[in-house]
């Protein structure tokens, strides 16, 4: 097993480089350095082709940094993980080029890791105590997902959203409201001044455990143009909006954990930022199962949380081969998707 692992990021717009360092089952992270493109809060949204080349010119400075930060030669490493997909096929490409070329020069395997299997990983980062099993709702811009993780690498599909990610819709309401992308971290802090005036629908909120996030939206937008004054009304609706999702959310995964009786729900992806959810999370669950987020450092897109789900992957002898290619719509490896269980109402 490798002692020292690389860690490449490269699925969206962020790109990121980390280094651990260990033994068996207990890496630490040696480094982890994040370059966040700017140029796409202009646009309102990711644009691929600028993230591919962005991606292009700063990735191997990245590297090279998280390599000084560590205090380890290129020489040290004994293997690269590299996001594989799900994310956009151009920025992948980028990453997986880099890494498959690196690890080829240094003669050392190369896994590929899955985006979502990474943000699963994050909070062991902190506390790696943490084992299955856990209820899990990751949650970012591309997805949303609610999982039975029976152990590491054994994962079953409660519920998935059926339209937009809770990411998506927060960046989306943000644009409404005239704020800048990302537009979590935006409405979050408008929220915190706002009262939820609206009360827009829950959708699905007795549905099973399926996600669907695009009549909010809309509602939203109607909301919006209803308003005389939108100045004055932009707390109110992005506390309205707020409150609808994160109640989905909380009420969907504490009947997972009411229906596996797991102790624990792990949140992850960008939207688990959110401190509004966690606590909403720990107030809906307490008695039931405790609340695992990792630091927002961990949460939004790094190369940390890649490296440590690579790490595992090859514990487990599961190197790439030479092929490895990206694949913005790869499954969730070990997923089983099995008959929906039905929630108590
Ligand atoms: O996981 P992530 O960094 O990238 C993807 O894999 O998509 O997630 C980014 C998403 C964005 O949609 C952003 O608006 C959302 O996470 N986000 C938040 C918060 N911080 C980031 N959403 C709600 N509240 C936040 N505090
Ligand atoms: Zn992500």
């Amino acid at each position: 097993m490798a002692e020292v692992l690389l860690g490449i990021e490269t699925s969206c717009d962020e790109t990121s480089a980390a280094v651990l360092v260990g033994e068996r089952d207990r890496p630490e992270l040696a480094s982890l350095v994040v370059l966040s493109q700017d140029i796409h809060a202009v646009f309102g949204g990711v644009v691929p082709e600028l993230a591919s080349r962005a991606h292009l010119r700063a990735l191997d400075p990245v590297v090279q940094r998280a390599l000084a930060e560590a205090g380890l030669p290129l020489s040290s490493v004994d293997a690269v993980a590299v996001t594989q997909g799900p994310g956009l096929a151009g920025a992948l490409l980028v990453g997986i080029t880099y890494a498959k070329t690196l690890a080829a020069a240094l003669g050392k395997p190369v896994v590929g890791v899955h985006h979502l299997e990474g943000h699963l990983f994050a909070p062991t980062l902190d506390d790696p105590d943490l084992e299955p099993p856990f209820v899990a709702l990751l949650v970012s811009g591309g997805h949303t997902l609610l999982l039975d993780v029976r152990a590491w690498g054994e994962y079953r599909l409660l519920g998935q959203t059926r339209d937009d990610a809770a990411g998506e819709a927060f960046d989306k309401v943000a644009t409404l409201l005239g704020l800048a992308y990302p537009g979590g971290p935006a409405i979050e802090r408008l929220a915190a001044e706002g009262t939820d005036r609206f009360r827009f629908p829950r959708p699905m909120l007795h549905d099973g455990f399926d996600f669907s996030f695009s009549g909010l939206k809309t509602a939203v937008l109607y909301a919006t143009r209803a308003s005389t004054d939108l100045a004055a009304d932009r707390t109110d609706l992005a506390r309205s909006f707020q409150d609808a999702v994160i109640d989905v959310l909380v009420e969907k995964t504490a009947r997972a954990v009411e229906h596996t009786e797991h102790p624990v729900v792990v949140l992850g992806g960008g939207v688990a930022c959110s401190r509004a959810l966690a606590r909403r999370m720990s107030d809906r669950v307490r008695g039931l199962a405790r609340v695992v987020v990792a630091r927002p450092r961990f949460n939004v897109d790094n190369a940390a949380m890649i490296a440590r789900a690579g790490w595992f992957r090859l514990r487990r002898g599961e190197a790439s081969t030479h092929h490895l290619d990206a694949n913005p719509s790869l499954p969730l490896p070990g997923l089983e998707r099995g008959p929906a269980p039905t929630p108590t109402p």
